[in-house]
């Protein structure tokens, strides 16, 4: 059917050094670019150019960026009827830098993300009927992302969410709301209190996961895939090798990969296995949104996988 993205957008700022400074260094880097990101709005450029018809709801600020910002999101053809252009704010930004291997570091600024409250659900509210799949991540206030959950379900619609950044807590209240939910390993041992360190821990805090109350526990693994659990089935999946030169929005085109399948009526396995794909390709060049694959290379990439 269609895809709504509520969630955050930011303009990044990359930097490219030969390794991470350590605390009190300079180090000099490679190269610097901006680019369009925030977790949010890259879930939604990964879905649009899977095809899906996307919807976007958010904030952005009454900035140079913002106005760059929504028209990057336009030029894929996603609805941001559901932005609000807040003019006292400014955009979000995120500080990125990405070392050789294309490890990152990320700091967030969130600007108008961080404003976002019951006004933005209202305009959310018009969206949700004309779609089936809810995006959640937590770079906007938590009290948004609950606000959010809790009108798709009274709608009938299904909720992913994205766990990221990991949050210190997440209300044991939220997790029934909850039909998919995608840490990373990282993100699950904040979830469930214990580290992930081996197929056992990473089975038990999927179980641990369901147990609160969600449907689906997709749990990214990075470069060795991913794992899955529900009631009745779980699995671990391969990942896919391609030439890693910056992670930036991997995950996030992990979980674009995954709903624009579903959204296709493809299965859970099926749906992982555009995830790992979308993931790897994002690692493959530079940047968040502008490394996000298009249909014809993933349907490529599924014929020899
Ligand atoms: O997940 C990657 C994203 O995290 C970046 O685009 C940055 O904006 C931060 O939100």
């Amino acid at each position: 059917m269609s895809i709504v993205i509520f969630g955050s957008i930011n303009m990044d700022m990359i930097a490219q050094t030969p390794r991470f400074p350590q605390p009190g260094e300079t180090v000099i880097g490679n190269h610097f670019i901006t680019l369009p990101g925030g977790k949010g709005a890259n879930q939604a450029v990964a879905t649009a150019k899977l095809g899906r018809l996307t919807y976007f709801v958010g904030r952005v600020g009454g900035d140079s960026f913002g106005r760059e910002l929504l028209q990057r999101l336009e030029t894929f053809n996603i609805n941001t009827q559901g932005v609000f252009i807040e003019q006292k704010s400014s955009s979000g930004v995120a500080m990125i830098n990405v070392e050789t291997s294309g490890e990152n570091t990320i700091i967030v600024i969130p600007g108008a993300n961080g404003n976002i409250d019951e006004t933005d659900i209202t305009r959310l509210q018009t969206i949700l009927p004309k779609t089936s799949l809810l995006l959640l991540q937590l770079e906007i206030p938590l009290k948004a992302v609950e606000m959010a959950a809790r009108e798709a379900k009274k709608l009938g619609g299904s909720v992913m969410l994205d766990p990221a950044p990991a949050p210190d807590n997440l209300p044991d209240e939220l997790y029934p709301f909850i039909d998919i939910i995608t840490p990373n390993q990282t993100e699950a041992a904040k979830l469930v209190g214990f580290a992930l360190k081996d197929s056992e821990t990473i089975k038990k805090a999927a179980h641990t996961l369901l147990q609160k109350g969600v449907k689906i526990v997709i749990i990214k693994l990075g470069e060795k895939g991913a794992f899955y659990a529900t009631e009745n089935e779980q699995g671990f999946v391969n990942p896919v090798t391609v030439k890693t030169i910056d992670t930036v929005g991997a995950g996030d085109g992990f979980n674009g990969g995954v709903a624009a399948a579903l959204d296709r009526g493809l299965s859970l396995r099926e749906a992982l296995k555009w995830g790992t794909i979308v993931g790897a390709l994002t690692t493959t060049k530079e940047g968040a949104q502008t490394a996000l694959p298009d249909l014809e290379t993933v349907q490529q990439l599924l014929i020899n996988n």
